[in-house]
């Protein structure tokens, strides 16, 4: 997503934003640049506190004199503005890439709204083509990623083999401490189905399904920035 798309769409969630809200702060380059937009409004007079969904985002919205609270004291928030991987016209997304899937989930869960801000390149027919992050325990990752890709295979999905995310060889670790697979299934039929079946195997913390979550999708593209609401 170039940076003027999202700029763009920041803009636009920023419209959403009203004084005294509690608002959760996601993770990723689009949620960084609603944060520039937040920051420059609250140096005009805005009053918000935010509920950071990851470490990067915490530092970075102190760095930038954005107000942040402890989610439990917080909860339950007005509003979280957030990036997304995918997004299909139901409003359902694919998150993670970041590897902040875990507490962007929790923070969207604990809040009225969730406005998604996207280029047009991350709206989708099918969820799918973008690998599935899914968030592990250490303890056992192996048989874990087992059982992922079995329960994965009764959907049908038997080409899809989980991959653990590593950096420079190293596996990547989120903020909880916890491993992340990669799951490329191409095409998802049915996510909610897959929603379910994922959260269901032992191991698996989090998946990067959203469903039902977004209530808005915020979507820049050549022809301007449209809402699409659930
Ligand atoms: C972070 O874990 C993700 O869920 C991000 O929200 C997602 O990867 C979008 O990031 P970008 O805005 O950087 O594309």
């Amino acid at each position: 997503m170039n940076e003027s798309l999202k700029l763009a769409a920041a803009r636009r969630a920023l419209d959403f934003v009203e004084d005294g809200m509690k608002l959760g702060l996601g993770t990723g380059s689009s949620a960084e640049a609603f944060l520039e937009l937040l920051a420059e409004k609250i140096r005009s007079g805005l009053k918000i506190t935010g509920a950071a969904t990851s470490e990067r985002t915490e530092e970075k919205a102190r760095a930038m004199g954005i107000p942040l609270g402890d989610l439990d004291r917080l909860a339950p928030l007005d509003l979280t503005i957030d990036g997304t991987d995918e997004a299909d016209r139901e409003l359902n997304l694919i998150k993670g890439g970041g590897g902040a899937l875990l507490r962007e989930k929790i923070v969207a869960a604990s809040s009225r709204r969730m406005i998604v801000t996207a280029d047009s390149s991350k709206l989708v027919d099918r969820l799918g083509r973008f690998p599935l992050p899914v968030e592990v325990s250490r303890f056992g990752h192996l048989t874990t990623a087992r059982r992922i890709a079995e329960s994965a295979a009764r959907l049908g999905y038997s080409h899809m083999q989980p991959t653990l995310r590593t950096i420079a060889d190293t596996p990547f670790s989120t903020d909880s401490g916890n491993l992340i697979y990669d799951c490329a299934f191409v095409a998802i039929a049915d996510a909610p189905a897959l929603a379910t079946s994922l959260s269901g195997v032992p191991g698996v913390v989090e998946h990067g399904l959203f469903i039902g979550v977004a209530t808005s999708l915020v979507i820049a593209g050549a022809d301007g920035v449209n809402v699409i609401e659930a």
